[in-house]
């Protein structure tokens, strides 16, 4: 098992990707915390995971861009099961709106969550990691995005490259305790994987898949593989990287005929 008696607390764990990822740690050996800011949502997913593998499960809720709220999700994993050694950042908002029709209060929002949130998560932990000489692992879900502009994505794409940029600096700044920080930066994944032959395809998900090498959308344990990877000692000399797991999406001009005879 990858990462055999670990603790990890998975943020967004009560979503589709933190729920994967969530179920593949329990397989390969760790406990897990979901933190989620629908705390009901959460309890039912830890609930539905329970006995995974022997391993214990249980559910915190609250709002990963306030300071506060993380301090007493942790304080109630640390009582729960212990102090985590792995974070995963796997919470997150993805609104799409023109640039023009943006609202201060939407934007900053969307900064909020996914740029600060996994920030205080990952400096709630580390902290304790370094006072307790805990080699922890972090792993943020990033997206495809954050290399790839699309119409409607400013806040969102932005704030995925923000969180690439912020893995890089604390792989930097917590290299030197043995702590490692990376993340995953996903493609396209919907409730059930569909290929372009699926039936009643959202014109947004046809035009990914033609650009996706793979031909289908991802799904969660794609991802989750990943994550447990990086937060295992599989990945000891890994940090800083981020891993763009899309199917082939990212690879540029993937739906470009040859150049041959063009003049
Ligand atoms: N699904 C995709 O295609 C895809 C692709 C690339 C990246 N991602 C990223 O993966 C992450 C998870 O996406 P998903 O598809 O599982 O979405 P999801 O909506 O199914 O899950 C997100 C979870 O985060 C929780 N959450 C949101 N804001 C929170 C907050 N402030 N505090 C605590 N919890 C909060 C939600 O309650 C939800 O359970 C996001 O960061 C998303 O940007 C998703």
């Amino acid at each position: 098992m990858l990462v055999e008696d670990r603790i990890a607390f998975v943020t967004g764990g009560a979503g589709r990707l933190g729920g994967a990822i969530a179920e593949v740690l329990l397989r390969e050996g760790a406990h897990v915390v979901l933190a989620d800011r629908n705390g009901p949502a959460a309890k039912a997913r830890a609930e539905e995971l329970a006995g995974t593998n022997g391993r214990r499960v249980v559910a915190v809720a609250g709002d990963v861009s306030d300071k506060a709220a993380v301090a007493r999700m942790v304080e109630e994993s640390v009582a729960a099961l212990g102090l985590a050694d792995i974070v995963v950042n796997a919470h997150g908002i993805f609104p799409n709106c023109p640039v023009l029709d943006y609202e201060p209060d939407a934007w900053d929002e969307i900064f909020a969550v996914n740029v600060r949130g996994s920030m205080l998560t990952i400096q709630a932990h580390a902290r304790r990691w370094i006072d307790g000489g805990i080699k922890g692992a972090a792993v943020n879900i990033s997206s495809g995005a954050a290399r790839s502009a699309r119409a409607g994505g400013a806040a969102y794409t932005g704030s995925k490259a923000a969180v690439n940029m912020m893995t890089e600096v604390m792989a930097i700044e917590f290299g030197p305790h043995g702590i490692r920080v990376n993340a995953v930066a996903p493609g396209l994944i919907v409730d059930d994987v569909v290929t372009s032959e699926s039936p009643d395809l959202h014109p947004y998900v046809n035009m990914m898949l033609q650009g996706t090498p793979l031909r289908r959308t991802g799904k969660g344990e794609d991802i989750a593989e990943a994550v447990a990877f990086l937060a295992s000692d599989r990945s000891a000399w890994t940090t800083g990287a981020i891993l763009e797991i899309t199917g082939g999406s990212h690879c540029g001009r993937t739906h470009m005929p040859l150049t041959q005879n063009l003049r």
